[in-house]
């Protein structure tokens, strides 16, 4: 599937740019059904913006209880100073997660793409497991701003194996918030590690490293359809997005069965609802 170009490019830099993986066709089916799921949301069984204790325990837990269900989350600036939103619920989402790839079958069908099963073999993934998947809108005006992190602080494995698919739904540019990377930067060390313990979460600091500054990252500007892949390690970033302009993306996070998955990454699959690969 990758040239030993790109395969080296991805070992060099820590991530792959691959153009019209996906057609336009599937990419409206797939925003059609997201449309659908938030369609059906309804806000006020969700969290809102809370700023108490307790308030923030119920975010916590609407959060951890999305781990292998579909939930909505709001954009932080989607309601005004009166606690009401300030645009179209479906304009306010920042994104759906996390588990359509096993539960929704048009997320099912897209993420079954025999195609990435190559891809991430090339990448070094052979036992793929899928752990997360996340409709991400990036909403017009106040989509929320990323700041610098590494998506293996969220899915650790000995060794690192964690494995971003980054979909771009629609062009991704330097208006509407891209994502930014430092190339390179997956040969430094794992900063963070966030734990899950029961209902209680948190952040464990793992290496003084600083982020990289700004002004050393690259922008993956990327056409509709186009396929990021990128290391676990990578550090990169998204600004917010003040264009009138939505950037929707499609994620997935995926690790190798042969390393080990620590019990204490806040996804948890068991007999019940097992782990499985893209296919
Ligand atoms: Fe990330």
């Amino acid at each position: 599937m990758l040239t030993k170009e790109q395969q080296d490019q991805y070992q060099r830099d820590g991530y792959i740019v691959l153009p019209n993986f996906k057609t336009l066709e599937e990419i409206a089916v797939l925003r059609a059904r997201a449309a659908q799921i938030v369609d059906q949301f309804d806000p006020n069984a969700a969290s809102g913006i809370f700023t108490t204790k307790e308030q923030e325990q119920r975010s916590d837990d609407y959060f951890l209880g999305s781990d292998n269900t579909i939930r909505c989350f709001f954009e932080e600036e989607a309601f005004g100073a009166d606690g009401l939103l300030k645009q179209d619920k479906a304009l306010s989402i920042n994104k759906i997660g996390h588990a359509m790839h096993d539960l929704d079958p048009v997320f099912r069908a897209f993420t079954a793409d025999p195609k990435l099963v190559a891809v991430a073999r090339d990448l070094g993934l052979e036992q793929v497991q899928v752990w997360q998947s996340m409709y991400i809108f990036k909403q017009p005006g106040i989509g929320g701003e990323v700041r610098w992190h590494q998506d293996a602080t969220y899915f650790d494995t000995t060794p690192v194996s964690v494995t971003t698919f980054w979909f771009a739904l629609e062009d991704a540019t330097l208006d509407n918030g891209c994502m930014w990377a430092e190339p390179g930067g997956h040969r430094g060390p794992m900063r963070e590690r966030f734990i899950r313990n029961g209902d209680e979460i948190g952040m464990e600091k793992l290496a003084a490293m600083p982020w990289p500054d700004d002004s050393t990252a690259v922008p993956l500007v990327c056409k509709a359809g186009s396929l990021v892949c990128f290391h676990g390690l990578l550090p990169h970033y998204s600004a917010p997005n003040r264009s009138p302009v939505s950037r929707h993306a499609y994620t997935l996070h995926a690790t190798d069965g042969r390393t080990e998955y620590s019990p204490q990454n806040w996804i948890q699959r068991d007999a019940a609802f097992p782990v499985r690969g893209f296919l």
